[in-house]
Parts: structure tokens; sequence; C-alpha cells
């Protein structure tokens, strides 16, 4: 028998995020995130388009698609995470679960409760949980009446907020993520950063003001979770988007390494403890000048213990973009590959871009790498099976199949990788468009667009072959 590729004790599993997949958007105290007055989604359906549809509070013409009632159903689909063989689960903490509008100085106790109860049956299946404390859920009063990360305060909401969960979770969670694809509040500051000024009005100043609030709010979170619990594993998550130069043009090459530096800023952050100088220059030639508490600098030395990612595509970056055709993508975008394959959604297809990825950041930090999210949102068709309803979702386990053959090739490059989570491993809420129709499960979930449905459950064809895969350790990959 072969030896696998992937190390022993390696953490299979899926990724989801509260606001997403719970549902009971207004139960039990919960108060409104910024993602339940985004109804058409948080992010623009076109690269372009800046600001998503804001509304004032979600009303029944307006609800948006609320989740997939994980919060009723967590033990029948915690069962079928376990039956998969997971051994991670990731999923985020409601920021407004647990300070429903943010700035209160008391938590909602029915909040941590869920939490426990979620954590406990994880437990019985020694299902390791990795928590995402922020997820694009940042509570909308801190939206509304401080302006998000952009006001300094919310450095002090978020330290009271995550203090209380680890302080509460110390002995149930052991790995933790600060932010969400961190990165991400360039490109959609009130998805991602709770920044309620209209983003063409957003000065550039204001946004990296921003931005340097998370930085040293992560941080901090790294130093607390530490004290409260040397045993914590804190990472950064960054949105991974490799980008290719369209020509062997220099001026190519320069333009996608500016393009990935803008990413690299996060995590050499909070892999270093400090600005690179790159950034130096980029804020020198836009007049940003980052306002520095005297704590700051002492405060962001505080790195983390490892590097998470989100990686579903890659781009190309060209010196004219302007004579070439945009692809549409996750959060933010480039040029489309020629060379390269879309889903149905416009997002390029490059598994060889996630060996590419892992291998950057390995030699970047040499720090531990734990891939949190990959996979194809695509649509599917519930047909009769043997065993009940079912989807044939070839093209799915085509696309995890070939990303995971490249995480393997990865770790014979010598890349040292904890995990993989794949993204939505039951069918769960878009975060850029609110469709249901944008799948990703192994799970089917019986809901539609118009949140009509009996949220029932089955089995697709890639949740076996999952299964095996992780029963195998990977060895069926191969085969
Ligand atoms: C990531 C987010 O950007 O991509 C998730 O962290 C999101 O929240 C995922 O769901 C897939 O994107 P989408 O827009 O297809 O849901």
């Amino acid at each position: 028998m072969t030896q696998s590729v992937f190390p022993e004790n390696f953490l299979w599993g899926g990724a989801t995020a509260a606001n997403q997949f719970e549902g009971a958007y207004n139960l039990d105290g919960k108060g409104l995130s910024v993602q339940d007055v985004t109804p058409q989604g948080g992010m623009p359906a076109t690269i372009g388009d800046l600001d998503p549809l804001i509304t004032d509070e979600p009303t029944p013409d307006n609800l948006k698609l609320e989740g997939i009632d994980f919060y009723h159903r967590y033990k029948e689909d915690i069962a079928l995470f376990a039956e998969m063989g997971f051994k991670v689960f990731r999923l985020s903490i409601a920021w407004s679960r647990i300070f429903p509008k943010g700035d209160e100085k008391e938590p909602n106790e029915a909040g941590l409760q869920f939490y426990d109860k979620v954590f406990d049956e994880l437990a019985k299946y020694n299902i390791e949980p990795l928590v995402t404390l922020s997820h694009y859920e940042t509570p909308l009063h801190l939206a509304r009446t401080y302006n998000g990360w952009a006001s300094r305060q919310l450095i002090g909401f978020y330290e009271r907020y995550v203090r209380t969960v680890f302080n509460r979770y110390k002995d149930k969670v052991k790995y933790w993520l600060t932010f969400n694809e961190v990165n991400s509040v360039l490109h959609g500051p009130f998805m991602s950063g709770g920044i309620a000024t209209p983003f063409a009005e957003l000065s550039k100043q204001d946004l990296y003001q921003a931005v340097h609030h998370e930085l040293v709010a992560s941080a901090l979170a790294t130093k607390i979770g530490h004290e409260i619990n040397p045993d914590f594993k804190i990472g950064c998550m960054v949105l991974a988007m490799p980008a290719y130069g369209y020509t062997a043009n220099p001026l190519d090459q320069l333009a996608a390494r500016e393009f990935e530096n803008q990413n690299y800023l996060f995590s050499d952050i909070h892999a270093r403890g400090k600005y690179p100088n790159y950034i130096k220059r980029y804020f020198e030639e836009n007049n940003i000048s980052i306002v520095f508490a005297p704590e700051d600098e002492a405060i962001l030395k505080n790195t983390v213990d490892f590097i998470s990612f989100s990686y579903y595509m890659s781009v190309a970056q060209a010196h004219n973009p302007e004579d070439y055709e945009t692809g549409r993508g996750n959060i933010m975008g480039g040029i489309k590959n020629p060379y390269l394959e879309s889903s149905e959604w416009g997002w390029q297809i490059d598994p060889v871009g996630l060996r590419l990825v892992l291998n950057d950041f390995y030699d970047r930090y040499q720090l531990p790498l734990f891939i949190v999210e990959n996979g194809l949102g695509a649509k599917d068709v519930l047909v009769d099976g043997p065993d009940g309803p079912t989807v044939e979702d070839d093209y799915r386990i085509d696309y995890l199949k070939k990303h995971l053959q490249q995480v393997g090739e990865a770790l014979k490059d010598g890349v040292e990788l904890w995990g993989y989570t794949t993204w939505g491993p039951i069918d769960l809420v878009s975060a850029s468009t609110a469709q249901l129709s944008k799948r990703y499960g192994f799970i089917y979930v019986d809901r539609n667009d118009d949140g009509t449905g009996s949220l029932a459950r089955y089995k697709k064809k890639s949740f076996d072959w999952y299964k095996k895969v992780i029963a195998t350790n990977g060895e069926s990959l191969y085969h």
C-alpha cells in the first residue's frame, strides 16, 4: 500500500458562515448584522458596480433568503458531517448573537448557549471546531452608528466580544480565525468592514485607516487569545487570488505583482508584525497617512500561528487592462485568462493556481497553512436515485479532485498544511448574490431562491466521494 502524501492527522472538513446558514436571524435576542439589510447579497454582481443594495430594516418583502436553519437542525447536519468523516468543521460565531448591537457591556446569554450546544455536538463526534470570529456579519448598529471599522472604537467593541467568546469556549475550541477574508474590505467595505459610507465617496485615507483598525484588532485578539489559553492556534484568513501577467511584457508582470501586493499586505502584517515597505510607497503616492495610536506598533507584533486562506480562482493582470475582457470573480477580479474555463458564475477554474498559492505563502512565511475555503458554486438538479433524491454532481467532484491533487503536489513540494475545508459542505446562501441556487454542498438542501422548499437534506454523489477521500486520507484521489 502506498503512503498517502497527506500528513497523518490532516484536518479534512467543510466551512460555513453563520449568516449564510444558521437562519433564525432575529431569534433569542440576536441583533441585525450588515447581512440582514442586503437582500440581494453583499457584493455587486459585476465588478465595477460598487455598492450593494442596502435596505433600512428587513421586512417580509425584502428579507434576504436567510440560511438553511442550521440553528434548529444542527444535530442532523453535524451527524451528516460526521458520517462523511469530518475531522474539522469551520463555522463563524454571529457577533450580533452575542452582542446584538455590538456596543453593549454584557453579552446575550442565549446566543452563547447556542454555540455551547453546537461545540458539544461536534465534540461527540471528535470534530474539531475552527471558528471565524467575524465573517461578514458586523452588527448593523456598529455600521450605522460608528461607520464600522472606519472608527477606531470598533477595536474596543471587538475586543470585548472576542474576550467573551475566548473565555466562554476556551476548553471547547482550539482553532480561531480573526476576520474572514480580511483583505476583502478594500473591495467590499460594507459587507466586509461594516463601513456605511458609499464606496464611491469613501476616501483611500479612510479605507486604509479602517484596514489599520482591523489589523490592530486582529493582532490584539491573537494576544488576548494566547493569554487566555496558550494552546489556542490563532490564524489570519485572507482571500487568495494569484495573478498572472497577461503577457511576458515586464509591465504586465509588474501589474500582476502590484495586484498581489494588495493582498499580501494583509498576510505580511499578520505574519511579520509590521507594515511592509512596498505599501509605504503606495501610501505616499496616494496621500495616505495612517494614524497610529501609541500602542499600535507593539500590538501588531502579536503575529499569527498560521495562515489560512480561501481559494477559488486566479486572474490575469496587464498594464493596459482596458484592452482586454474583464472576468467576473470572487469579490475582486481581473482580466479573463484564455487558458482557463469558468464556472457558471464566471469564476475561472485554476487548480494549479492553488499549488502556486500554497508554495508562495509557505516560502514567504514558513508558517503552517490551512485552506479554509475551496469549492465550486454550481446549479444542481435533483434526480431520483436508488436511495431517494440525489444530485449527480460529477462536475463538483472533478473540481475538488483536481484542486486536491494540486494540494498533493504542494505537499510534495514541501509545504506544511494543517487542513482543508471545502466551502459550503451543505448548500447555503451565497454571500455575493444571496442565491441558494449557487450550490457548493455535498448535501443538497431543498430550498429555492424565492424561499420556498421543505429544507430537507439529501446526499449528493459527491457526499460518498468526499467520504472516501477522507477515509483514505487522500489516497483515493489518485485512483
Ligand atoms: C468567500 C466567502 O468569499 O466566498 C464566503 O468567504 C462565500 O462567505 C464564498 O460564500 C463563496 O462566494 P459566494 O459569493 O459564491 O457565496
